[in-house]
């Protein structure tokens, strides 16, 4: 590891361009959970599974619930110091440097206190959140299409409120009894959505609040057209912003190439943010990995122009990125 980690910081020192590729496992130690895994699911879903357009078409109650939960979740995590540390690097002003991330939760964009400076938020000209934000919403409506950004209401509308905690009895403000249109949901009848009754099935497990069906008109409405708002995060099945995967790649692409990518606390299993670093290799990059699960073949250097750091990324990032950062 001591070796590994000079021999990064060697190089991280010449380097005059860098990318990091961003995911899940940077906010996994500010306590929001991962995708995959034991730890990717919310109540007895599959994360997943709420993540698509057809979720959303069957039952936006169903996925609005997860994603004010999400929401909720994110607004109580704290930025870490892994977050600090990119946002640190985006403030590098020789440096030519992006941020790729695929997390939603827009931790990159706050200060853990309000005592820090500004070089502790993200640069947002070299921040590109290519699955879009939980604190975006967009109108449904191919008519209206408005996009209504950085909006940190919570709970977006009274029948969300009590989506805010995922254990009965945990946290919880005051009980919300029926709202006329808002019931207990007791079977699900969604077939795409994977169901694992084995989670609620034994006494010592704790108890969900249950699922509600919400009617659409108590879901958040457009304030122009009224139409039904949905999360402004890509789904599985859609397109990425086409402005940001342009501008991805010709940071790539253009000019000189890039030296090294950080590759942070990401499965790599979702295309295209999991091409990249192939393409930055393809150009002659070197490539870093901080993750708490990587092959013990590239923790020992054995793979060519591979760095891996094993571990919590929040712990690693800024003493991996020290030499160029200082001390966080
Ligand atoms: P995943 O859940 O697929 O992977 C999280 C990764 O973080 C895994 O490789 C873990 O080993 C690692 N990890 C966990 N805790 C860590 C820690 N403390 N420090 C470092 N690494 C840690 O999440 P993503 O790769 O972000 O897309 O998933 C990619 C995309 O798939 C997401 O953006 C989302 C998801 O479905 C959409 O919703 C479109």
């Amino acid at each position: 590891m001591n070796k590994q980690l000079a021999e990064f910081q060697e190089h991280l020192l010449k380097s005059k361009k860098i990318v990091a590729l961003v995911g899940a496992g940077l906010s996994a130690s500010s306590g929001l959970p991962v995708f995959r895994g034991s730890q990717g699911m919310w109540k007895n879903y599959n994360s997943i599974d709420l993540a698509t357009p057809d979720a959303f078409y069957i039952d936006p109650g169903l996925v609005w619930q997860f994603y004010s939960w999400r929401r909720y979740s994110a607004l109580q995590a704290k930025p870490n110091k892994g977050h600090e540390a990119l946002a640190k690097l985006s403030h590098i002003p020789e440096l030519k440097y992006l941020t790729i991330s695929q997390n939603v939760d827009g931790l990159l964009n706050r200060k853990r206190n309000d005592e820090l400076d500004d070089t502790y938020i993200h640069d947002p000209r070299k921040l590109y959140e290519i699955h879009g934000s939980l604190f975006t919403l967009k109108c449904t409506s191919f008519m209206c299409n408005h996009v209504e950004r950085n909006n940190f209401h919570q709970p977006l509308t009274p029948v969300l409120e009590d989506t805010e905690f995922e254990y009965l009895n945990k946290g919880k403000k005051r009980s919300r009894e029926d709202e006329g249109s808002v019931q207990e949901q007791n079977i699900d009848p969604i077939d795409i959505i994977s169901r694992q009754d084995t989670f609620a099935s034994t006494s010592s497990s704790p108890q969900f609040q249950p699922v509600k069906t919400i009617d659409e008109k108590n879901l958040p409405r457009c304030p122009i057209c009224e139409g039904l708002m949905r999360p402004g995060v890509v789904w599985f099945g859609e397109s990425l912003p086409l402005d940001l995967i342009t501008g991805i790649d010709n940071f790539i692409e253009h000019g000189e190439a890039p030296d090294l990518i950080l590759v942070i606390g990401t499965s790599g299993t979702v295309y295209p943010a999991n091409s990249y670093v192939e393409r930055v290799k393809l150009k002659g990059g070197k490539v870093a990995i901080f993750n708490i699960d990587i092959d013990d073949d590239v923790v020992e250097g054995k793979v060519d122009r591979v760095w891996g750091f094993k571990g919590d990324a929040a712990e690693l990032l800024p003493l991996a990125l020290e030499p160029l950062i200082g001390k966080i």
